[in-house]
C-alpha cells in the first residue's frame, strides 16, 4: 500500500513539475514578446502627443485652410448658385434689392467690410476687421464668421468644406461687376516635377 502510494504520489509530483514547467516555459516565452509589444505601443505614444497638439491648434484657423485661389479658379457657376442656397435666407445678391436680416452682398468682392449703405446693423466686431473684402478674407469669413469678428452677428456656422466655400466666394465674384482678378498662383508642383527629374540625368 505504501509502496503504491509513494508511486502515485511521486506521479502527482511529476505532474505538478510539468505543468509549472511548462507554465515557466510559457512566461519566457510570453516575457520575450511581451517587451516587444510593450516597445511597439511605447513608440504609439510619443506619435500620439503631436496629434494631439495639431488637432487643438485647429482652433487658431488659418493654418489648415489650403489656398483658396486655384478651388474658386475652378469652381462652377452652378456649384456657386448651390452653396448660396445656405445664405438666402439672410442675404440677396441681385443688384438693387434691400438689405434682409444680413446687408445685401451685390458687388462684395473688393468692396470696404461693412459698407453696403442700406444696411444700418454691422456690429462693431465686424467693422472692426477693416480694409476691404479680398478673396482670402471672405475664405477665412465664411470658413467661421467667428474668427475675423468674434462679436458679429451673423448667426451662421461657417462653410468647412474648402471646395463649397471656394464655389460661394466663385458666385459673389460673379455678382460683383469689375471684381478684382484672382491673384496669380505660383504653379509650384509643374515647376517641382521637371527640378526632381534633374539629378537623374
Ligand atoms: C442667419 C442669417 C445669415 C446667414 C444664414 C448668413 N449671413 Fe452673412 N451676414 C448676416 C448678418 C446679420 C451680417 C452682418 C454681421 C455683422 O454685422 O457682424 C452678415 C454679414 C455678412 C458679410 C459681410 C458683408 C459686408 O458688407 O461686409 C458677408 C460677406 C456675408 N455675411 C456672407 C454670407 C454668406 C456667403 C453666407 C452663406 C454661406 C451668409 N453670409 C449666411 C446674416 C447671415
Amino acid at each position: 500500500m505504501s509502496f503504491l502510494d509513494n508511486r502515485t504520489f511521486q506521479a502527482v509530483v511529476s505532474a505538478f513539475w510539468l505543468a509549472f514547467l511548462a507554465l515557466l516555459g510559457v512566461n519566457i516565452i510570453g516575457g520575450l514578446i511581451m517587451p516587444e509589444t510593450k516597445t511597439v505601443e511605447n513608440f504609439g505614444y510619443p506619435v500620439e502627443v503631436p496629434e494631439v497638439a495639431a488637432v487643438t491648434e485647429t482652433a487658431d484657423a488659418g493654418a489648415q485652410r489650403p489656398n483658396i485661389i486655384p478651388l474658386i479658379a475652378v469652381a462652377t457657376a452652378e456649384d456657386g448658385a448651390a452653396g448660396f442656397r445656405k445664405c438666402t435666407s439672410c442675404h440677396t445678391a441681385a443688384a438693387d434689392t434691400k438689405p434682409m436680416t444680413g446687408p445685401n452682398l451685390h458687388g462684395l468682392v473688393g468692396r470696404a467690410v461693412a459698407a453696403e449703405p442700406n444696411f444700418a446693423k454691422y456690429s462693431d466686431s465686424l467693422k472692426a476687421i477693416g480694409g476691404n473684402w479680398t478673396y482670402e478674407k471672405l475664405d477665412d469669413y465664411l470658413e467661421n464668421p467667428k474668427h475675423l469678428a468674434p462679436k458679429g452677428t451673423m448667426n451662421f456656422a461657417g462653410l468647412k468644406k474648402h471646395e463649397e466655400r471656394a464655389a460661394v466666394i466663385k458666385f459673389l465674384m460673379d455678382n460683383t461687376p469689375n471684381a478684382p482678378p484672382l491673384p496669380a498662383v505660383e504653379a509650384a508642383p509643374a515647376e517641382a516635377a521637371p527640378a526632381a527629374e534633374a539629378p537623374a540625368k
